[in-house]
């Protein structure tokens, strides 16, 4: 996020008569994994008296690898955190988190408690965390008992490896990129998501062409069922785009997966 941007989209609001209420960060985007400025960001929130949310779905758990977390400098600071460990936390699907600073203010906005379910603190079962006042689900499932278990069985120590090991992999996939003369990385790598392309000479510049080019062999690689790429929109351009996130990835794998792209995309040239 752009932060001089973002203060004059927030001045051109006010101006036309709106009410700004709140700045979506992200510590960790979809596409690429890049971090907002959150410092600055949450500086400006204080200063303009707006709610900072940090979407950290994928991206938040990047904090525990001590080689990036001066990236989240400021995370601390959100009013509201989304979380996903389901995604970098091994915790089977779902177990989706938000973790907001004052828990009072959810529970005034989504509080509707019906009166078969009202209890009086001290009677009865009353007094236990409701946790329907919070959002809009009223019966749900014990997500919290998986990601327990996963913190439990793997301990701090381990899960600080694994999101350790999947930026490391993340940069040696950036490495195998950057040798290979047919690929191209298009986005800086600061969390486990890598974007690039295959580009081979005679189609550089032909940018259609590279998209269809690019499509095809995500679409071909998926379907080989050896290696898994996705795709993604940057720049209005098809890229491909990796994510590391399985613990027991290793090397062999992320160089499998650069030899299956190559490969493919040979095939498909031919
Ligand atoms: C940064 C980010 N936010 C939100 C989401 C959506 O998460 P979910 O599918 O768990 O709702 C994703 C999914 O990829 C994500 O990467």
């Amino acid at each position: 996020m752009n932060l001089s941007a973002l203060r004059k989209a927030v001045e051109r609001d006010r101006a036309e008569g709106w009410l700004p209420f709140c700045v979506a960060a992200s510590a960790g985007t979809v596409n690429t994994g890049a971090v907002d400025p959150l410092d600055d960001l949450a500086d400006f929130c204080r200063e303009q008296g707006l709610w900072m949310h940090v979407d950290g779905a994928y991206g938040a758990f990047g904090i525990l690898d001590q080689q990036v977390s001066p990236l989240f400098s400021g995370l601390e600071r959100a009013d509201s955190v989304a979380l996903d460990p389901h995604k970098w936390l091994a915790t089977p699907i779902e177990c989706s988190c938000a973790i907001v600073r004052e828990g009072e203010v959810l529970r005034e906005t989504f509080s509707l408690v019906p009166p078969y379910l009202h209890t009086e603190p001290g009677k009865g079962f009353g007094g236990l965390p409701g946790f329907s006042e919070y959002g809009f689900q009223q019966t749900r499932r014990f997500n919290t008992l998986k990601l327990l278990w996963v913190i439990q069985q793997a301990g701090r120590t381990s899960l600080v490896a694994y999101v350790t090991r999947h930026n490391v992999l993340a940069q040696y996939m950036a490495i195998l990129i950057d040798a290979a003369q047919d690929l191209e990385r298009v986005a800086p790598v600061e969390l486990s998501i890598v974007c690039f392309r295959y580009v081979p000479d005679h189609l550089r510049g032909e940018e259609d062409q590279l998209d269809a080019l690019n499509k095809h062999i995500m679409e071909e690689v998926q379907a080989g069922g050896k290696a898994f790429v996705n795709g993604t929109l940057l720049h209005g351009r098809f890229v491909l785009r990796s994510c590391a996130l399985h613990y027991a990835l290793t090397e062999a794998d992320v160089a499998a997966i650069i030899e299956e792209v190559r490969r493919v995309g040979g095939r498909c040239l031919a």
